[in-house]
């Protein structure tokens, strides 16, 4: 035996290391089923198996209008990974309404397909994201395919769903002051979803919608055209540098400030941004900024991982500071309070536990 596996017999327990290898592996397999989820989603099978008794893979690819042989296979995936059952019998594959209940278009348990697609959406940018481990250099948004879609449709359940039931309850007297007409702006808009909602809803408030990227401004100012508003504004705009004084009656950012160059600088432009008595609604990631506190918030490795690839290096891009998708509530609360806001309540709602809510007023 030579020296190095001598040390490592003596080092290791060999039913632990068993163990954890076995659990090594099973994580692996759950990755794969990650990502036929995905696949799933945005090819519509799931959708299609729901709406089908059970059925054989020729049906079911004719229901989702897609290539029987890929679908067989994804069929198998899916059956061996647990999501699907098979009767070998009959060869009829049939999605479990409990599992169809979190896994389709308005499922009442929120779409978890959804976000696997950030599981697939990592492994496409891996290649990148090596050079970057190397060089240390950040990334730009345009470097992740189809990310303002999948922002859309993640912020579809946790913000657009909500908004009139959980949301806007949280500041008090907000939808009375947007009934009677306030001006509103959404920073780090996305494609805008958030905003359009409240824009159809409240038409004597008026809205703008700013973000860094065309395509999903371009994306957005399409859909409000289509909506017919006229209430509503969005532009292209970096808010590194956003100047706007005592403008705004309500300001909101969803899931946009963690992964900017300077969010304190940001929350202090903001803060600037609203009239007196001006309200700041920020939603943001709920973790903490101590990792050793965040070993069992919810899906915590997910949300380090996709500050690994994702946030961290889009903010070191644009020159910032990197402070990634953990960067903590105890950190975002400390930065609300020092740009000035008077008030500041921080809030977890049931149906989004991955997220803080912060209301900051100004006095
Ligand atoms: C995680 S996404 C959230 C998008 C949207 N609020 C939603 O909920 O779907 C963060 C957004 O912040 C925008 N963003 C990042 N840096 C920015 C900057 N310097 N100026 C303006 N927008 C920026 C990105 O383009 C992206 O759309």
């Amino acid at each position: 035996m030579n020296q190095t596996a001598q040390k490592l017999d003596t080092a290791y327990d060999p039913e632990r290391a068993q163990a954890f290898a076995d659990r090594i592996a099973q994580l692996i397999n759950d990755g794969a089923v990650a990502v036929m989820i995905s696949l799933g989603h945005r090819a519509g099978l799931f959708e299609a198996l729901a709406s089908l008794p059970p059925s054989d893979s020729h049906t079911i690819a004719r229901r989702a209008g897609l290539a029987e042989r890929y679908v067989r296979e994804w069929l198998a995936a899916l059956v061996t990974g647990g999501i699907v059952d098979y009767d070998p019998a009959t060869r009829r594959y049939a999605l479990p309404g409990e599992h169809g209940a979190c896994l389709t278009r308005d499922a009442p348990l929120g779409n978890l397909a959804v976000y696997a697609q950030h599981v697939a959406l990592m492994g496409q940018v891996q290649d990148h994201i090596l050079e970057r481990f190397r060089s240390g250099d950040g990334t730009r948004y345009e470097d992740y395919p189809c990310f303002h879609h999948m922002m859309a449709e993640d912020s579809g359940q946790t913000v657009v769903a909500q908004l009139f039931e959980q949301i806007l309850p949280l500041v008090p007297g907000l939808r009375e002051r947007l009934e009677r007409g306030i001006a509103v702006l959404d920073a780090g808009c996305g494609r805008g979803e958030a905003l359009i909602a409240l824009a159809r809803h409240f038409p004597e408030s008026r809205f703008t919608g700013y973000d860094l990227c065309s395509d999903a401004i371009e994306d957005a100012a399409r859909a409000a055209r289509d909506a017919g508003l006229d209430n509503l504004s969005f532009g292209v705009r970096d808010l590194t540098d956003f100047d706007e004084q005592a403008r705004y009656d309500l300001v909101t950012s969803f899931d946009a400030v963690h992964d900017q160059k300077a969010p304190a600088d940001l929350i202090r432009r903001l803060h600037r941004s609203l009239r007196s008595q001006g309200t700041y609604l920020m939603q943001d990631i709920g973790g903490s900024a101590q990792l050793e506190n965040n070993l069992d918030f919810p899906m915590a490795a997910f949300l380090y991982a996709i500050s690994c690839v994702h946030c961290t290096p889009v903010s070191l891009g644009q020159g910032g500071e990197g402070l990634g998708t953990m960067w903590g509530w105890e950190t975002a609360e400390a930065m609300l309070m020092d740009a000035g806001f008077d008030r500041v309540t921080r809030h977890v709602l049931p149906h989004d536990p991955m997220n803080v809510w912060f209301v900051s007023h100004k006095g």
